[in-house]
């Protein structure tokens, strides 16, 4: 079996919409085809300053969320990054090979540290990419499901692979990114020019998961549409509404043409009106099934510590195998 690995942030405590369809789903579908790695990378979540209590909680939010989207322990390995060293450890080894210029180039780094001024920007934040890099290849990963924002880093991944193994010696395999055109990007409800996200999006134009689902729902109510009245699939000239449809389509495994067929002649408030029921029926029970997960937080931990168990064996072959490569002399 092909392996994939990827990872989610903790930070934010609930997922919102479009990590769970430009990534989360695509991970639960990848566990029935694919040897299946996943993590809540709390070690890229330091790169900015976190509440201990709060970062230990959301660690935990994010992996019951995790496992109400549809992961399943016994199909996939769900780990907490911290728990597997290797990660620390490969990433110093990345850091060494990784050009101060190439770093300099990645757009996440450059809009972040331009928004936090130069003095609250931590020299974490700017090796970020080289953590993830490090974290990709300790699992010699063929495929990363990812969003459209990872896709640069993902990039540097397969750079930094082929010029270590020129360098030392066949050592990672070059992954490649697993981003599916159709969600790659889910947009701001309110602004559709700006993808959604936690820390760009005003609150109206966010849909958190595990938010009320009233609340949710007149979200997508109040969602922006464009001129005209047509509900049609059209990015650039329709872009409020095509999200919408990408939305209701993937939730409901229709299809955009089928879904524009059903909508002809019909107003926008229709759709709406029918999307929040869609996504009322969805985040309901994953609200629900989050929270059972959280109740039992015994179950959970060791749900963790076997995944870390599993991550580790396959970590630390690869730490091995590079430190020999390198040259380092062994311990023993
Ligand atoms: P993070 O936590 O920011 O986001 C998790 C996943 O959600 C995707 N995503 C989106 N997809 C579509 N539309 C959107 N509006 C949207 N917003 C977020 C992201 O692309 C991501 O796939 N650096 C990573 C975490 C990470 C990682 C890794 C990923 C660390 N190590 C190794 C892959 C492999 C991040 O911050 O994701």
């Amino acid at each position: 079996r092909p392996r994939v690995l990827s990872g989610i942030q903790p930070t934010a405590g609930s997922f919102h919409l479009g990590n769970y369809l430009g990534a989360v789903r695509q991970w639960v579908a990848l566990q029935e085809s694919h040897d299946a790695f996943y993590m809540v990378v709390d070690l890229h979540a330091i790169t900015v300053p976190q509440d201990p209590a709060e970062l230990r909680q959301n660690t935990r939010i994010a992996a019951a969320q995790l496992l109400a989207a549809g992961l399943d322990p016994e199909r996939c390995t769900l780990f907490v990054q911290s728990h597997v060293p290797e990660h620390a450890q490969l990433a110093w080894v990345m850091n060494c090979v990784t050009g101060f210029g190439e770093a300099s180039r990645m757009t996440q780094f450059k809009d972040k540290s331009a928004k936090q001024g130069a003095d609250r920007t931590t020299v974490g934040l700017f090796t970020y990419p080289i953590l993830q890099v490090a974290d990709i290849l300790l699992y010699q990963a063929d495929a990363v499901p990812v969003g459209e924002d990872q896709r640069q880093h993902i990039e540097l991944t397969r750079d930094i692979a082929e010029r270590f193994n020129g360098r030392y010696g066949e050592t990672y395999t070059l992954p490649a990114p697993y981003i599916l055109k159709e969600t790659a990007k889910i947009y701001d409800l309110q602004d559709p020019s700006i993808k959604m996200s936690k820390s760009a999006s005003s609150p109206k134009g966010l849909i958190n998961l595990l938010d009320e689902p009233k609340a949710t729902a007149k979200k997508i109510k109040s969602a922006v549409t464009d001129t005209g009245t047509e509900i049609r699939f059209d990015a650039e000239n329709k872009p409020g509404v095509s999200n919408l449809l990408t939305i209701y389509a993937t939730l409901t495994g229709t299809s955009v043409p089928d879904l524009e067929r059903q909508y002809e002649g019909k107003m926008y408030g229709a759709l709406k009106t029918d999307l929040a029921q869609v996504m009322v029926d969805f985040v309901t029970p994953f609200r629900d099934r989050t929270q059972a997960y959280l109740d039992d937080p015994e179950t959970l931990d060791a749900v963790l510590a076997k995944g870390a168990e599993k991550a580790r064996a396959v970590a630390a072959e690869t730490l091995a195998t590079t430190y020999d490569r390198l040259g380092f002399l062994p311990a023993k």
